[in-house]
């Protein structure tokens, strides 16, 4: 028997790489794999991607993982350097920083010490206000930056959307219209616009590089219902979170289940216990209902969940028993499913699947 795993199907992850090819025809792709891989392995999931054009995370410290672990391609940092002290361990490394303020951008012009020139982002802020120069500040720091002697050639313009998992959001139609017209005025060389959800609906996945991370994981980004057979239908997950059931037994009706005794069953009934809880990373809000699959059927969970292990309600005729297999998210229950229950987002579900849940591939 087996306390929680997460089996991590590398043919899936494949699968979902040539989908993102398809709907980016000739476009290059930079893999998001911060916070370790969306929760998937950030090595093991770097070397399955051998074959994109270039990496993201959001961390110096997750970049230099990466590094360690013998992988060689390009490696963007999304939010950028934090201290100017660390340029020079990304020049070392082919790091390229996102640029998203002034105060980066200055640090690099000013800086005396790099020994390569560093390939830049310039990161743009068309909407989202959170990362990014001013637009009519742009054209001025883009060409400060092809001109100085810390960069090598062109910043590559990006920006972010604020909405693009509800392609009908109105905000989308805002953010590409300021894009498009910065990409006109400074004609930069390389742009990028679109995260998973953008590249699905279609939303600024003309320009140069596209940047997914959800969808490589097999996760829908949209949030609207997709069109039966439209290519988002098509992604297949990636993690199967798993844990064994540990212990069965029978209740009374009246009885209750767990700390605080929260919850009682109206009728008798059986439980299946599984070795899962919220120090797996498994939430611990999770409310009663939330499914739990079990040989083809999905449990309601009931009571507390508890650090190591939560309760399912079998009903009275289950055949479930100790040892049974029970997966918590995965190819036979959707995140998106569990995340809808818990009141989250996928994203949050995965990246929390705590360091003692091993990692199988
Ligand atoms: C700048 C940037 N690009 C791309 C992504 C990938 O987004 P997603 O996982 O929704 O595809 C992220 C993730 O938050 C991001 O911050």
């Amino acid at each position: 028997m087996r306390a929680a795993w997460a089996a991590i199907n590398l043919d899936a992850l494949a699968h979902n790489l040539r989908l993102i090819r398809q709907q980016a025809p000739g476009k290059r792709i930079i893999a998001v794999l911060k916070a370790n891989a969306y929760g998937h392995g950030l090595a093991r999931i770097a070397e399955a991607l051998s074959s994109v054009e270039a990496l993201g995370v959001a961390r110096l410290d997750e970049a230099l993982e990466l590094r360690k672990s013998g992988i060689t391609q390009p490696i963007v940092l999304l939010e950028g350097f934090f201290a100017a002290e660390q340029l020079p361990v990304l020049a070392a490394g082919n790091i390229q920083p996102v640029l998203h303020h002034e105060w980066q951008i200055e640090a690099l012009l000013a800086h005396g010490g790099i020994s390569d020139p560093l390939k830049v982002w310039l990161k743009v802020d068309t909407g989202m206000h959170r990362l990014g120069v001013e637009p009519d500040s742009a054209k001025k720091w883009y060409q400060a930056l092809s001109a100085s002697q810390n960069v090598n050639g062109q910043p590559v313009l990006m920006s972010h959307l604020a909405c693009a998992d509800d392609s009908e959001h109105e905000k989308n139609s805002s953010q590409l219209g300021v894009f498009g017209q910065l990409v006109l005025d400074i004609e930069p060389v390389s742009t990028s616009l679109a995260n998973s959800a953008a590249l699905f609906a279609t939303l600024g996945a003309e320009y140069d590089w596209v940047r997914p991370g959800l969808a490589l994981y097999g996760i829908n980004p949209l949030t609207r219902s997709a069109p039966e057979n439209s290519p988002v239908t098509y992604l297949r997950p990636v993690m199967n979170l798993n844990a064994d059931v540990i212990s069965t037994r029978a209740i009374g009706a009246g009885d209750t289940v767990g700390y605080g005794a929260t919850w009682s069953s109206a009728v008798p009934t059986q439980l299946g216990i599984v070795a899962i809880g919220y120090g797996d990373g498994y939430p611990r809000h999770a409310p009663e209902g939330t499914p739990v699959w079990i040989n083809g059927v999905c449990y309601p969970l009931v009571g507390r969940v508890a650090m190591d292990m939560i309760t399912v309600n079998l009903g009275a005729e289950s055949s479930v028993k100790v040892g049974d297999t029970a997966q918590l998210w995965g190819e036979q229950l959707p995140v998106e499913t569990v995340a809808k229950w818990v009141g989250t987002i996928p994203y949050e579900l995965l990246c929390n699947v705590a360091k003692r849940v091993t990692l199988e591939y």
